[in-house]
């Protein structure tokens, strides 16, 4: 611990942190104004992109992802730039095959990002490899993740070997994801200097401040040599999102983990989020401390999807009873860690099991799916009478899911031919395919542009959950549980929904 104790800060206030507080609601013009300023600041990366962005961008925002991706590289010329991407999903929710995650990775390169985060839900590295493989041919920084959970099947020693396979796949660093905010402050400690010590690549630590532990846990694990931190802006900080930056600088001034940033210029980025907040309403059920989440095992955002389909159902009373399901079937399911699309699968058929009186009389196609191995291989053993119900005498596959598709680039460059204007439309097509052929016809003139409230000026939030709109949607059937697609994620309008990562 001498001279390379010095901590570096991945700031996450233009992507993480909206999406974790805001829906994913902050707009570009609402970035452009401050992001001078804060390449002045000497972050060792700002992510910008992935996760839930590029959905968000085109079916609420009017916004064309790869333009904002343009757009915030020419004012950050002196800042890296970072991405989450979901591995073999892409910034969607299923598996996409191999020619389009490829044609991504490009053109997300060729467009400004610097780092890419790769994780998996299930942290099977099948899921991860072609990732990291076509982002180090781009020349880029490939980030392998570790997806943090707590199970009976889950401790340090197996979370340091996906940390060697990780590297071993050609990694330049690795990150422990705490999507749901579970680690505690000496299990990081235990963690990043095991990983420091025994796979020996950069660790950065991402944590999320749901039961209240991040900054400890950021603490110890700088402690144990950690090389970067994710924090977010103090005004889109705390509750679901991740520690202050602001905070976390503040604390290590003058040690020898100095991160070394001017804390005057951060509250000059802190007020200008500060202002931009008042077009937003931050719900309550984001913000404040849950340790709840230690016992359920359920990042905030999932309780917030859950919450709004039981409210769709009229059932918000049984909230509890789904609670308590909720580790039932991810047990069934062999542990997976509680990540998109983990998080969606495992939280629905519980509000399936609960609403239906009896567990498994109904089971999600992706449940079956999951059972059938086309989502990876799972992480401790399924239940075998789910297995008996769901695939009888089937076999699940044992290769890699990816492997069953067929390429997909140039079917869909015919299918939308005339609504393209960029190479990159293509790729929000495939990954998107409704919501992208809409905002493609909205910007051909072809439907009227979307709606943007400018709450400041109106005093209406943005992400308000009650504009008096689409009430004929609130009266879903249990049917439309019943495919964890896009429309169920996103559920409506009226309702705040946050993807888990
Ligand atoms: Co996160």
């Amino acid at each position: 611990m001498t001279e390379k104790s010095k901590v570096n800060i991945t700031d996450t206030s233009l992507r993480d942190a909206h999406q974790s507080l805001l829906a994913t609601r902050m707009r570009l013009v609402e970035m452009l104004p401050i992001i001078e300023l804060m390449d002045r600041v000497g972050y060792h990366s700002l992510e910008v992109w992935g996760g839930a962005t590029f959905d968000s961008c085109m079916r609420f925002l009017d916004e064309d992802p790869w333009e904002r991706l343009r757009q915030l590289r020419q004012g950050l010329k002196n800042t890296s730039l970072q991405m989450l991407l979901r591995g073999q999903n892409i910034v969607g929710y299923r598996h996409y095959p191999d020619d389009v995650l490829v044609e991504f990775i490009k053109k997300a390169v060729a467009n400004g990002i610097d780092i890419i985060r790769i994780f998996d839900a299930l942290n099977d590295l099948r899921n991860m490899e072609k990732s990291i493989y076509a982002t180090k041919n781009e020349g880029v920084h490939a980030q392998g993740t570790i997806s943090y959970t707590i199970s009976p099947f889950h401790n340090i020693d197996y979370f340091v070997q996906v940390g060697h396979d990780l590297k071993n796949m050609g990694s330049d660093s690795l990150c422990i994801k705490d999507m749901a905010g579970l680690i505690s402050p000496y299990d990081a400690f235990e963690l990043v200097g095991r990983l420091k010590n025994e796979v020996g690549l950069p660790v950065q630590m991402h944590c999320h401040y749901t039961s209240g532990m991040a900054s400890m846990a950021y603490l110890k694990a700088v402690e144990a040599g950690v090389d970067v931190i994710d924090t977010a802006t103090a005004p889109l900080a705390m509750g679901t999102s991740q520690p202050a930056t602001d905070s976390m600088v503040a604390a290590f001034q003058g040690t020898p983990y100095d991160t070394g940033l001017d804390l005057e210029l951060l509250t000059q980025v802190s007020e200008h989020f500060k202002e931009i907040s008042c077009g937003y309403e931050i719900p309550r059920e984001v913000m404040g401390v849950d340790t709840n989440v230690l016992k359920y095992q359920i990042p905030g955002g999932m309780i917030s999807n859950l919450a709004s389909q039981l409210a769709e159902q009229k059932a918000t009373h049984l909230l509890k009873e789904v609670l308590d399901e909720v580790p039932r079937v991810r047990a069934d399911l062999g542990y997976p860690p509680l990540v998109t699309p983990s998080s969606q699968i495992v939280g629905t058929q519980a509000v399936v099991n609960v609403l239906s009186g009896e567990r498994y009389k109904m089971v999600l196609t992706e449940v079956k799916n999951y059972m059938r191995g086309l989502y990876g291989k799972p992480p401790g053993e399924t239940s075998p009478d789910l297995q008996k119900i769901v695939l009888k005498d089937e076999k699940p596959i044992t290769g890699r899911p990816a492997d069953l598709l067929k390429p997909q680039l140039e079917e869909a460059k015919k299918e939308i031919a005339e609504y393209i204007e960029h190479e990159e439309d293509v790729l929000s097509y495939i990954i998107f395919p409704s919501v992208a052929l809409d905002f493609f016809k909205r910007r051909k003139g072809l439907l009227p542009p979307l709606e943007l409230k400018d709450g400041c000026a109106t005093g209406n939030a943005v992400n308000h959950k009650n504009d008096g709109k689409n009430k004929t949607q609130n009266n879903l059937q249990l049917n439309l549980l019943f495919h964890v697609d896009e429309s169920l994620i996103w559920f409506d309008e009226n309702n705040l929904v946050y993807p888990v990562a």
